[in-house]
Protein backbone atom coordinates (compact mmCIF):
# COMPACT_ATOMS: atom_id res chain seq x y z
CA UNK A 1 0.00 0.00 0.00
CA UNK A 2 2.94 2.87 1.11
CA UNK A 3 4.92 1.98 -1.90
CA UNK A 4 1.89 1.24 -4.38
CA UNK A 5 0.06 4.35 -3.54
CA UNK A 6 2.73 6.74 -1.22
CA UNK A 7 0.62 9.79 0.62
CA UNK A 8 3.96 11.53 1.04
CA UNK A 9 5.57 11.45 -2.66
CA UNK A 10 5.40 15.00 -3.22
CA UNK A 11 7.52 18.33 -3.49
CA UNK A 12 7.20 20.89 -0.67
CA UNK A 13 7.06 24.34 -2.02
CA UNK A 14 9.38 26.67 -0.11
CA UNK A 15 10.54 24.47 2.71
CA UNK A 16 11.28 25.10 6.30
CA UNK A 17 14.12 22.61 6.31
CA UNK A 18 15.57 19.75 3.68
CA UNK A 19 17.51 16.83 4.06
CA UNK A 20 19.45 15.00 1.32
CA UNK A 21 21.25 11.32 2.17
CA UNK A 22 22.74 8.79 0.60
CA UNK A 23 22.56 5.16 1.35
CA UNK A 24 26.08 3.84 1.32
CA UNK A 25 25.01 0.25 0.81
CA UNK A 26 23.15 0.66 -2.20
CA UNK A 27 23.45 4.27 -4.07
CA UNK A 28 20.67 5.34 -3.43
CA UNK A 29 19.51 8.88 -3.18
CA UNK A 30 16.65 10.43 -0.57
CA UNK A 31 15.40 13.72 -0.87
CA UNK A 32 12.75 15.02 2.08
CA UNK A 33 11.12 18.13 2.97
CA UNK A 34 9.78 19.57 5.98
CA UNK A 35 7.27 22.44 6.57
CA UNK A 36 7.40 23.81 10.00
CA UNK A 37 4.84 25.81 12.05
CA UNK A 38 4.86 26.60 15.65
CA UNK A 39 7.38 23.86 16.14
CA UNK A 40 4.99 21.13 14.90
CA UNK A 41 5.52 19.38 11.18
CA UNK A 42 2.93 20.71 9.34
CA UNK A 43 3.61 19.11 5.98
CA UNK A 44 6.59 16.74 4.69
CA UNK A 45 7.15 15.21 1.31
CA UNK A 46 10.33 13.08 -0.17
CA UNK A 47 11.65 11.97 -3.49
CA UNK A 48 13.09 9.09 -3.58
CA UNK A 49 15.59 6.81 -6.63
CA UNK A 50 15.50 4.01 -4.10
CA UNK A 51 13.71 0.63 -3.90
CA UNK A 52 9.83 -0.32 -3.25
CA UNK A 53 11.14 -0.78 0.54
CA UNK A 54 12.66 2.58 0.34
CA UNK A 55 9.94 4.04 -0.55
CA UNK A 56 6.99 2.25 1.56
CA UNK A 57 9.57 3.06 5.05
CA UNK A 58 9.87 6.28 4.11
CA UNK A 59 6.60 7.14 3.25
CA UNK A 60 5.81 5.74 6.30
CA UNK A 61 8.30 7.66 7.92
CA UNK A 62 6.68 10.71 6.73
CA UNK A 63 2.88 9.58 8.26
CA UNK A 64 4.87 9.03 11.52
CA UNK A 65 6.23 12.70 11.81
CA UNK A 66 3.06 14.56 9.99
CA UNK A 67 1.71 16.61 12.97
CA UNK A 68 4.73 15.82 15.45
CA UNK A 69 6.74 18.28 16.98
CA UNK A 70 10.53 18.19 16.45
CA UNK A 71 11.68 16.58 19.20
CA UNK A 72 9.03 13.92 18.72
CA UNK A 73 10.07 13.59 15.07
CA UNK A 74 14.18 13.33 15.78
CA UNK A 75 12.94 10.02 18.03
CA UNK A 76 11.45 8.51 15.06
CA UNK A 77 13.66 5.01 14.66
CA UNK A 78 13.63 1.85 12.50
CA UNK A 79 12.30 -0.32 14.89
CA UNK A 80 8.86 2.08 14.27
CA UNK A 81 8.81 2.15 10.94
CA UNK A 82 9.68 -1.91 10.91
CA UNK A 83 6.72 -2.63 13.26
CA UNK A 84 3.80 0.17 11.15
CA UNK A 85 4.61 -1.96 7.80
CA UNK A 86 4.10 -5.23 9.63
CA UNK A 87 7.92 -6.18 8.96
CA UNK A 88 10.57 -5.91 6.88
CA UNK A 89 13.13 -8.37 5.23
CA UNK A 90 16.53 -8.05 6.71
CA UNK A 91 18.37 -7.75 3.87
CA UNK A 92 16.14 -4.50 3.26
CA UNK A 93 16.59 -2.88 6.35
CA UNK A 94 19.37 -0.57 5.22
CA UNK A 95 16.58 0.78 3.40
CA UNK A 96 14.20 2.01 6.14
CA UNK A 97 17.04 4.58 7.45
CA UNK A 98 16.83 6.80 4.06
CA UNK A 99 13.78 8.30 5.28
CA UNK A 100 14.43 8.59 8.90
CA UNK A 101 18.05 10.19 8.41
CA UNK A 102 16.77 12.29 5.84
CA UNK A 103 13.74 13.90 7.73
CA UNK A 104 16.57 14.50 10.78
CA UNK A 105 18.55 16.54 8.00
CA UNK A 106 15.77 18.17 7.05
CA UNK A 107 14.97 19.36 10.67
CA UNK A 108 18.86 19.91 11.61
CA UNK A 109 18.23 22.45 8.24
CA UNK A 110 15.55 24.37 9.79
CA UNK A 111 17.16 24.39 13.18
CA UNK A 112 20.42 25.93 11.60
CA UNK A 113 18.16 28.50 9.63
CA UNK A 114 15.78 29.55 12.35
FE1 LIG B 1 18.66 1.18 -2.18
FE2 LIG B 1 16.63 -0.03 -1.01
S1 LIG B 1 18.13 -0.94 -2.31
S2 LIG B 1 17.19 2.02 -0.87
Amino acid sequence: KHFKNPKFVKEIKNPSGKGEVGNIRCGDIMHLQIKVDNNKIKDIGFQTFGCPAAVASSDVVCGLAMGKTLEEAKKITKDDIVKELGGMPKIKLHCSVLGIEALKKAIEDYEKHE
